[in-house]
Order: C-alpha cells, then structure tokens, then sequence
C-alpha cells in the first residue's frame, strides 16, 4: 500500500464527495435538540443520505459498525454508536458524517452543544476546533506529518488540554481509511512529506483531563478513562499546489 496522489478527475470526485458530507452537517443542525435520541438523528441523517443526497453512509456495516453515523456525548471521544438515550441541556455531541459518491469518500465532524452549556464545555470546544485549523494551516507541499501534529498538540496543549493519541486522521478517497496516518502530535520535520493531490484527514480529539481511552463493550466507543469531556472536529483536506482546500467546508465557516 502506498499512498494516492489523485488526479483531477478523482480531485473533482472528492470534491463532490466532501461536500456532500459537509451538508449532511448543515442539514442535520436544527434537529440537534434537547430530547432527541442519537438514534433518531441516524436515522434523519441516513434517509437524506440514501434518498436526497442518493449516497452511501460509509460507517453502516463497516468492519460490523451497526449505525449510518457515529455521535459521541460528553466523555464519548469518538465512534459513539446512536441509540435510544435522549439529548439534554448541556450536553455537547459530535456527530462524525462520512458518505461515498461515485465511490469517493468525504469524512467530517463538529461539535454541537445542546441548549446552554457551561464555559468550560464551550473552550474545550472552541480550542479542538481551534487546534483543528492550526493543523490545516500548515499543509502545503514539503510540510511534513510531524510539523501538522506538532501544530495541532501545541495549540491544545498550551491550552491545557491532553491529544488522545490512540486515533488519528487519515488518507482517504476510494477506501476510507488509508495511508498515511495523520497522527495529531509530533515533532517539527518528522515523518512524511506532504505533497500535492494528496487527501487525509485532520481529526484531533482534545480531552479535558488526562489522554487515555478506553473501548467500551460495544467494541466501539471509546471514552475518557477518567470520564472527563472530550471534543473533536474533523476536515478532510486536499493538498494542492500553494497549500490546501478543505473539502468539507460548511457555509458557516466561508
Ligand atoms: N468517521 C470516522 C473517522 O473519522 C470513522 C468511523 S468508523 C465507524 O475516521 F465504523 F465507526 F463508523
Ligand atoms: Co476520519
Ligand atoms: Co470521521
């Protein structure tokens, strides 16, 4: 395995592809609510999917995943399964979309807090946001991975927040998961250097508390060992030429 340098026509794809993830996001929004269950959202978000957007939710029955998305509350760090728990104030959710178009994928995440939430959920949710643009700022041909997850760690870490390591974004385009790792912290020039055409994932997941994780025994969510709140958003990115694109942008970002 190696990793794919895409041409335009696969660049044209994923554009495609990224796009219509971003807007499963911007469509999902106003039924992110105090008392609507993770499984109701599933279920909003796959029949838009499927029928609107005429894609694929990737996660449904990849490597067994049983749902269309993944949501993940609170001290859930990532690959939350929905179910039948309701939101309540409070509350802060990732909802993690990917969708295949044309066999292209587009992979991308964001926070949502429900009703009123504290200053502190509030400022671990703007610096991951914060920490996952740090990350994009630095791509451009001849950046390499450690100079992306040393951006990343800094901004979280100076912020006193810990980077869960046992994660980490990805190549992504025909497969949703491929080389290279996108590892979240690292050391200025280490590891690979980027070069244009490629496309991975930045996904940093920032806990308020220590770093490690744990699975649960659905043999899918992991959470905070020390039950503390973790955020994380994710972008998937397009290295060009003088630097990036973000192929998942929303319109609240442009
Ligand atoms: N979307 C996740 C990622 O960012 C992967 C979810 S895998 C699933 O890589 F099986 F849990 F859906
Ligand atoms: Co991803
Ligand atoms: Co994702």
């Amino acid at each position: 395995m190696s990793i794919t340098i895409n041409t335009p026509d696969d660049i044209a794809k994923m554009r495609i592809a990224g796009r219509l993830a971003a807007e499963v996001l911007e469509m999902i929004e106003p039924h992110v609510v105090p008392g609507v269950t993770t499984e109701e959202l599933d279920q909003i978000c796959h029949d838009y999917i499927v029928n609107t957007q005429q894609a694929i939710p990737a996660p449904l029955n990849y490597r067994g995943f049983p749902k269309s998305i993944c949501t993940s509350i609170n001290y859930q760090v990532c690959h939350g399964i929905p179910g039948s728990k309701k939101l309540k104030k409070g509350d802060i959710v990732n909802i993690d979309i990917t969708v295949i178009k044309d066999g292209y994928h587009g992979d991308t995440s964001k926070m949502f807090p429900i009703g009123t939430i504290t200053p502190h959920a509030k400022r671990l949710i703007q610096i991951t946001q914060e920490s996952l643009f740090k990350g994009i700022e630095q791509v451009k041909p001849g950046t390499t991975l450690g100079d992306i997850g040393y951006a990343v760690q800094k901004h979280a870490e100076s912020n006193r927040y810990s980077i869960v390591r046992e994660f980490s974004g990805h190549g992504i385009g025909k497969t949703f998961h491929e080389e290279p790792h996108v590892l979240h912290f690292g050391k200025p020039g280490k590891g690979l250097a980027i070069d244009s055409g490629m496309i991975f994932t930045i996904e940093p997941m920032l806990n308020m508390g220590k770093r490690h994780v744990k699975i649960l025994s659905d043999g899918w969510t992991a959470v905070t060992k020390d039950r503390s709140l973790s955020a994380q958003f994710e972008h998937t990115i397009l290295v060009t030429d003088t630097g990036y694109e973000i192929l998942t942008l929303r319109q609240e970002e442009q």
